[in-house]
């Protein structure tokens, strides 16, 4: 029989080093926008035996022995994010969003194409042309960017670039914009110039999930996304397409660009599209929104401008050059970590500063509504944010800071006290 030792004996530093981390995302407030808080049942599924088995293959068309089992699960995460999602094919074997990305890309461009994405200093994620990513060095990436009045998309700007670059895919979707993309409008401009339509829904399909947002799928040809952020799976990534993609994308996902899939993830991902397909969830994803709304008020409220004007999803961007023009993005995030707010600094649209400091702080509801913070905790959780910073000099007015963020989080945790981080 294989070693059924519990990990605190077997090697009690890595015991130690989990419970920590559980202690420090139990006693540090979660705003980070891409993470959340799985629960234990997907400890459960994410953690079996499932880690096991090899299945290079689709269900039913595989290369090893023995995957009758892992073939009705991978059929049941499909079927359940096909329902779910309204999608004519779904492949849930990427092993992250930068992969699901990258089958994607691959599925319809060839090296040296043309895509059109976001800028990634005004919302775009690495994976949208990145020089030092796959992205960048196999494709020729054109990007557009917001307006800088309104902070929103420029749609003209998006066309007028599309006609110009005539690019095979068109992506929309990003890590760091907190409205709603016209899903309608880039479908007309990639028909027009003939590109493929690929929304990336890494961020948002959670909230899309829960119909806290509108659904690209029926606009987009591609829909890629991951299953750890608001939509609360395990770590992993998604595609959706239309069925005319299907061949091609699975394909690409494998053997184009990965190997054999990670069962154990699969499982969780059923598990994800199973909650996610339930009324609790939806009342989850509304009041992430809700949350975000009501946080981006506050911190507005308080004297930092928000980029846009406020959110219609889960986060949003903190520019803090009005409030203090000494204060960078990096500075004010490691500060607010050691106060216990965790979160990450970003850059804003045309920031000055560098990618490495910031002007900017994003900041994120999907982790503190699974905690269950409502619109009351978030002017709290606003208001201290903005009083922290401004008062980061002031010993006394940050102890009582401290003691009300203490306060909240002891409300509010994210895992009880004596859990060990791990399936027991
Ligand atoms: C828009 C977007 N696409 C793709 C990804 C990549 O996901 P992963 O980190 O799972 O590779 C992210 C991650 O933050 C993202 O924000």
């Amino acid at each position: 029989m294989t070693d059924m030792t519990s990990i605190e004996i077997l090697d009690p530093r890595l015991a130690e080093l989990i419970r920590k981390d559980v202690e420090r995302q139990r006693r540090n407030l979660q705003l980070i926008a891409s993470e959340n808080f799985v629960p234990y049942a997907m400890m459960q599924a994410a953690g079996s035996v499932l880690a096991n088995k090899y299945s290079e293959g689709y269900p039913g068309r595989r290369y090893y022995e023995g995957c009758r089992y892992v073939d009705e699960i991978e059929a049941l995460a499909i079927e359940r994010a096909k329902r779910l999602f309204g999608a004519d094919h779904a492949n849930v074997q990427p092993h992250s969003g930068s992969q699901a990305n990258m089958a994607a890309y691959l599925a319809v461009c060839e090296p040296g194409d043309t895509i059109l994405g976001m800028r990634l200093d005004q919302g775009g994620h690495l994976t949208h042309g990145s020089p030092v990513s796959f992205s960048g060095k196999l494709f020729d990436f054109v990007s557009y960017g917001v307006d800088p009045e309104t902070e929103r998309i420029d749609m003209d700007e998006v066309r007028r670039l599309a006609r110009q670059h005539r690019p095979k895919m068109i992506v929309v979707g990003y890590s760091a914009y907190s409205r709603i993309p016209d899903f309608a409008a880039f479908r007309e401009i990639a028909d027009e110039v003939g590109a493929v339509y690929l929304v990336d829904a890494a961020h948002i399909i959670g909230l899309i999930a829960g119909g806290a947002h509108p659904n690209p799928v029926e606009h987009a040809d591609i829909v890629t996304a991951t299953t750890h952020k608001a939509l609360r799976g395990p770590r992993g990534g998604l595609v959706l397409c239309k069925e005319r993609f299907a061949e091609a994308i699975d394909k690409a996902v494998f053997p184009l660009t990965q190997g054999g899939p990670i069962n154990h993830q699969i499982a969780g991902k059923a598990l994800a599209f199973e909650i996610a397909s339930r009324p609790e969830f939806a009342a989850y994803a509304t009041q992430v929104v809700r949350n975000a709304k009501v946080l981006a008020k506050t911190v507005a409220d308080g004297g930092i401008r928000v980029v846009s004007g406020g959110t219609d999803n889960h986060m949003f961007l903190a520019d803090l050059r009005q409030f203090d023009p000494e204060l960078t993005g990096k500075e004010a995030a490691a500060f607010l970590d050691e106060m216990g707010i965790t979160l990450n600094r970003n850059a804003i649209p045309f920031d000055p500063r560098s990618p490495f400091v910031t002007s900017g702080l994003r900041l994120g509801t999907p982790a503190v509504t699974t905690a269950g913070m409502k619109q009351e905790q978030m002017i709290l959780v606003g208001t201290l944010v903005v009083e922290m910073l401004r008062k980061r000099r002031d010993p006394e007015a940050l102890g009582q800071f401290r003691g009300a963020l203490v306060e909240l989080i002891d409300e509010f945790p994210a895992y009880p006290a004596d859990f060990p981080g791990y399936v027991g």
